[in-house]
């Protein structure tokens, strides 16, 4: 993306009028409010993907879907693995991405998947390219682009995403493999501040990902996450929330993004996992939307939330909880923990449990697919969905 700046003349302190003001076409002119004076200015977006960022968009966030997030680093797989004692290698990652990307009826409740690269450009053991499978469920493919979290100097012990050299060519080469979204995960510590370092390097990098993105095809996820880490309460959960959000939509905006054309993927405002008291769902709900709210223009299409450690039914019955009365977006999930838990425990690494292990699955797809459209109820859910999957210094 190029933004050009027009300069003003110094002489005159004036410019030239350039351009035609468009809302969603190629170039943007601003006058300014000073009588007498012009300043304008012009910005490519997107790149011509407009009309597509938009469809995306709206197709991922559609009634009753939202998103299975499979896009564990090679490393953070293993964890996974060795949960149910595999070795974590390139076999035994593409055995358990196939099992649940060919889940019987997986697209009636998943609209999207987000991908590690090596699953974007694997095949099935039987030689089917992953890419395929998910276009014949209808599912939309998404990949992971950012490259992981270092230390943040001059901040307290807080983190910075890294990522941008090269993501234009890697998001263009990622488009012609079929990926149509992307994700990049920073986070912000409250324990650790946040500083304000590094809430304004979250949203920034956020900002020029988004714009990156855009720029390439692809519907760029905006995922600053709030850590669970921490003895606060909901409302200090709350505060710091509404000013990452803000701080992030004033940078997006800066960069001229497009909001129709983004999702975002932020956590749920719950007090932190030391505080003595849990909130209730309607609690976490109440405190979320009126974050959006404050935060969010209705013109973002989608807001996918991650599960953060939460047991898988808790993070359904949160969804469902704001989903009681209408809201300016589609609110759905985005869930990598909160969907995998009980596939994992059901698979084994067993072949002979293959079949059951998808059945885990799609029953939790379908419990969100109904607490997206508020009709969830957590009657009869198994005693293991309601255990909590936190995990203390949890990476991507
Ligand atoms: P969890 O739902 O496990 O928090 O996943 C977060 C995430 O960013 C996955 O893409």
């Amino acid at each position: 993306m190029s933004i050009m700046a027009m300069p003003l003349n110094a002489a005159s302190n004036r410019t030239v009028a350039v351009g035609k003001p468009s809302f969603m076409g190629k170039s943007v002119m601003r006058k300014s409010a000073t009588a007498g004076r012009q300043s304008v200015r012009f910005a490519v977006r997107a790149a011509g993907y407009e009309a597509e960022l938009v469809k995306t968009a709206k197709t991922i966030a559609s009634p009753g879907r939202g998103i299975l997030a499979i896009d564990e680093s090679s490393a953070t797989c293993g964890l996974r693995l060795s949960s149910i004692g595999l070795e974590n290698n390139e076999p035994n990652r593409q055995l358990y991405r196939q099992l649940l990307l060919e889940t019987p009826g997986l697209g009636e409740y998943i609209s999207g998947a987000i991908l590690f690269e090596e699953t974007l450009y694997q095949s099935t053991t039987a030689g089917k390219k992953m890419v395929d499978v998910l276009a014949e469920q209808k599912i939309v493919a998404g990949i992971k682009v950012d490259k992981g979290l270092v230390p943040l100097p001059g901040s307290n012990n807080e983190s910075w995403c890294q990522g941008l050299d090269g993501l234009a060519s890697r998001t263009a080469a990622y488009y012609k493999q079929g990926a149509r979204f992307a994700k990049w995960r920073t986070v912000v510590s409250i324990p650790n501040g946040p500083s304000e370092l590094a809430v304004q390097e979250a949203a920034w990098g956020l900002a020029r990902y988004a714009a990156i993105c855009q720029d390439n095809g692809l519907v760029p996820i905006v995922e600053p996450e709030v850590l669970l880490d921490g003895a606060h309460s909901i409302e200090r959960t709350q505060a710091v929330a509404e000013k990452v959000w803000a701080t992030t939509m004033f940078h997006l905006a800066q960069n001229h993004v497009l909001f129709e054309g983004i999702l975002l993927k932020p956590s749920m405002v719950t007090p932190g996992n030391e505080h003595g008291q849990k909130a209730t769902p309607e609690q976490i709900a109440s405190a979320t939307l009126a974050m959006l709210r404050r935060t969010v223009p209705p013109a973002v299409p989608g807001i996918m939330f991650l599960s953060g450690g939460q047991s898988e039914v808790e993070a359904t019955l949160n969804l469902n909880a704001m989903n009681q009365s209408p809201n300016p977006w589609h609110v759905s999930f985005s869930y990598a923990r909160a969907l995998q838990n009980s596939v994992l425990k059901a698979w084994q690494g067993r072949p002979e449990n293959v079949e059951a292990a998808q059945k885990a699955l799609l029953i939790r797809a379908k419990a969100n697919s109904l607490a997206q459209l508020g009709l969830y109820s957590a009657e009869g859910e198994a005693e293991e969905a309601k255990k909590g999957m936190f995990v203390k210094g949890y990476t991507y």
